[in-house]
């Protein structure tokens, strides 16, 4: 049928949306899946037990649009009030209601380059200006830049994300209180792999709101829950610009038994950690040189030896024929062909046996390729 299409809004002409990693189908080979920093692991027991006895007549209500049974859980385990959360489909939800309590055209938001790309898309879409801050070589943002600007609001994730580089809570707090009229987001997706995080404080600061998941640390990706803290009257206003009925009735009944099962995501971080550990060492023995990470992925370049690789498979860089010949063994990493990025790869920490697979297909790239 021929049709006229309706011009979306002019703001959002040239607009691009995020670009999630690759998500196999179905009928794919068997990949190794090291692209989305999912967890290998699989969520807690009694998770996939409370999933089994999911009563399917829950479905015919609307959930609690308060999600006060899992925010009890959740302050139990956090030690937090439950007043002090507020829980969101996925915390991409949650970056995104930011912008609608936050931030106008007339402000602006400062971010660190490179970060996770989906700060920059939010800020596209809701069309709110960006002051860039760089970052050295540990992926540290520059705080004297930040000072200077006039931003409202700074996003930063810590772990950084794509790095997985960390600074401490001590000096954040310093630089938030060099800065009491900006807002600091402060996105610790991968904070349970760290430790050293700020949600314990944000419910007494005046310019603090940390947003957290459950997609990396609680191996529950797919269920899609973030959840916000922050002082009650940041959490209010995060409140009114979400949908009323956000987090289903399923997720949030599965949210409740994974807090309830505090110490099984902690089991799991552990184990992430130790196989990280290894997996680090075996890269750096290949020559690769990569920041010291705190998350459940490492950021590595190949060593300039391997730059004869990029001739040979056509491809724009070491990196990127790295994450090609990787790709032909189907092992699924990520490659950002970006400014800071695009000489390295990001690969998220699986199974023991699939860290030592990838290195052995790096081995044997090295090897045969003779570099
Ligand atoms: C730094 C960072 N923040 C937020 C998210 C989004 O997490 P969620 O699955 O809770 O939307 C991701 C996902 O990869 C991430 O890397």
């Amino acid at each position: 049928m021929d049709f006229q299409e309706i011009p979306v809004s002019a703001e959002l002409q040239h607009f691009d949306a995020y670009t999630p990693g690759e998500q196999p189908q179905e009928n794919d080979l068997p990949l190794i899946k090291l692209n989305t920093n999912e967890n290998p692991f699989p969520a807690a027991k009694a998770v996939l037990t409370a999933l089994q006895d999911f009563k399917a007549e829950q479905l015919r209500l609307y959930p609690d649009p308060s999600c006060l049974e899992l925010r009890k859980a959740a302050a139990a385990a956090l030690h937090l009030p439950a007043e002090n959360l507020v829980f969101a489909n996925g915390s991409d939800e949650l970056l995104g209601a930011v912008f609608r309590a936050y931030l106008t055209k007339s402000d602006s938001l400062a971010l660190c380059r490179p970060s996770y790309k989906a700060y920059q898309t939010y800020a596209h879409l809701y069309n709110i200006p960006i002051f860039w801050l760089d970052v050295d070589t540990a992926f540290h943002f520059n705080a004297k830049q930040l000072r200077q600007s006039s931003a409202k609001v700074c996003f930063l994730a810590n772990p950084h994300s794509p790095s997985g580089t960390a600074m401490s809570s001590q000096q954040l707090l310093g630089i938030f209180k060099e800065n009491p009229k900006k807002l600091f987001v402060v996105d610790e997706a991968y904070g349970d792999f760290f430790g050293d995080c700020l949600y314990t404080i944000a419910t007494s600061c005046h310019n603090l709101l940390v947003i957290r998941t459950l997609s990396k640390s609680f191996s529950l990706a797919g269920l899609r829950l973030g959840y916000a803290v922050a002082n009650v009257k940041i959490i209010q206003w995060m409140r009114k610009v979400l949908d009323p009925y956000n987090v289903n009735a399923l997720t949030q009944a599965l949210g409740k038994v994974a807090f309830q099962n505090f110490s099984a995501m902690q089991e799991s971080c552990m184990q992430i950690k130790q196989i990280r550990k290894k997996f680090a060492k075996n890269l750096q023995s290949l020559g690769f040189s990569l920041p010291h990470s705190e998350a459940n992925f490492i950021l590595c370049k190949p060593p300039n030896s391997w730059q004869k690789l990029g001739y040979l498979t056509k491809s724009h860089s070491a990196a990127a024929a790295v994450f090609k010949l990787l790709r032909e063994q189907n092992i699924l990493v990520r490659y950002f062909n970006e400014p800071g990025l695009h000489t390295s790869i990001r690969i998220s920490i699986g199974l023991e046996q699939h860290m030592q697979q990838v290195f052995h297909v790096l081995k044997k790239i090295q090897a045969t390729s003779k570099l």
